[in-house]
Order: C-alpha cells, then structure tokens, then sequence
C-alpha cells in the first residue's frame, strides 16, 4: 500500500518535472529570428558604443534557449513568447519604438517598457489595433501613442 502511495508521488513528480522541461525548451525558430531582429533594430536606436550591453543574452548561438533570454516569458505548452520587458537600453534621446517589429509573436500579451526611455509607440501597419491584444503594457510615465497616419491625413 504504502508503495503504490509512494508510486503515485513519483509519477506526479516526474509530470511536474516534465512540465517545467518542456515549458523551458526554446521558443519557435520564426519568434527567435523576431527577437534578433527585435535586437537589431533596438541596437540601431541606441545611443553609439553601446551594443553590448543591449540585451546581452540574447545570442544566435544554438544552444541558448530564447525562452530563458533576459526578460523573455513563454507559454509552457505553444513555446510561444506571451511577454517581453525590456530592461534598460540606453536610448537615443527621442526614440520611437516601432510595434509592427512584434506582429511575428502571435501569443504576446504582457510588454514592459518601464525601464526604457522610448518616447513613443508607433504602428505604421496596424495602428492601435497591435496594442488590442495586450493584457498588459508597462510604461515609462512620458509614453505615449504615435499615430502616423492620422498625422498624414
Ligand atoms: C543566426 O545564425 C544562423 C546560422 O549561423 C544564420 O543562418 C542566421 O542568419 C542568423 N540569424 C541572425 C538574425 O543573425
Ligand atoms: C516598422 O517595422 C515594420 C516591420 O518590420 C517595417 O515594415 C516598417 O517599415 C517599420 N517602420 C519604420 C518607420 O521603420
């Protein structure tokens, strides 16, 4: 009896354990590509000589998994990115952040820029409708929305 109790334990163990291995394994190779790209584009905005200290750990190498990046969240079972913080990225003063860069992350839903100096959001493929399918957006206090098209029209 006390076996089979013992047995049970085990095994709900070894699913618990599981579980975690598999929520830790590395995202998707599409939103991998999009946080390097994400990456490349943040170094391009920031102030010069600055590139290494931009999200260090996230690295074209194979072996580091994306979902344990610095301030990357994902979904244990899609291994979909669902939240992205920023951190400090030592900005070009008035930076704009473009969000079409996370049309790729289909399951995001927490962003936080709290820590960055960007003075605006834009979307100049969709607009506001990229922000609907947040849960949650952490800001600096001066963010605000840039609406392009509107100014254009
Ligand atoms: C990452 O590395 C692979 C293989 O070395 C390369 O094909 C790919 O273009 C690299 N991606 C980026 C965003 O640098
Ligand atoms: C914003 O990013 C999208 C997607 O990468 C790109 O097509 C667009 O040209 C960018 N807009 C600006 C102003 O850089």
């Amino acid at each position: 009896m006390e076996g089979k109790v013992f047995l049970g334990q085990y095994l709900i163990w070894m699913m618990v354990l599981l579980g975690q291995l598999h929520g830790y394994k590395g995202c998707i190779q599409k939103e991998r590509n999009a946080l390097l790209e994400l990456k490349h584009y943040l170094i391009s905005i920031s102030e010069k000589g600055q590139p290494d200290y931009i999200l260090p750990t996230w690295t074209n190498d194979t072996k580091s998994h994306c979902c344990r990046w610095e301030g990357v969240k994902c979904s244990r079972t899609s291994r979909r990115v669902t939240k992205i913080a920023f951190g400090d990225l030592y900005l070009k003063e008035n930076s704009f952040f473009n969000l079409s860069l996370l049309h790729p992350f289909e399951e995001v839903r927490s962003l936080d820029f709290s820590e960055c100096a960007f003075s605006a959001l834009f979307d100049d493929m969709e607009g506001y409708k990229s922000l609907s399918r947040l849960r949650n957006l952490e800001t600096g206090p001066t963010l605000r929305f840039w609406e392009p098209m509107a100014i254009s029209m």
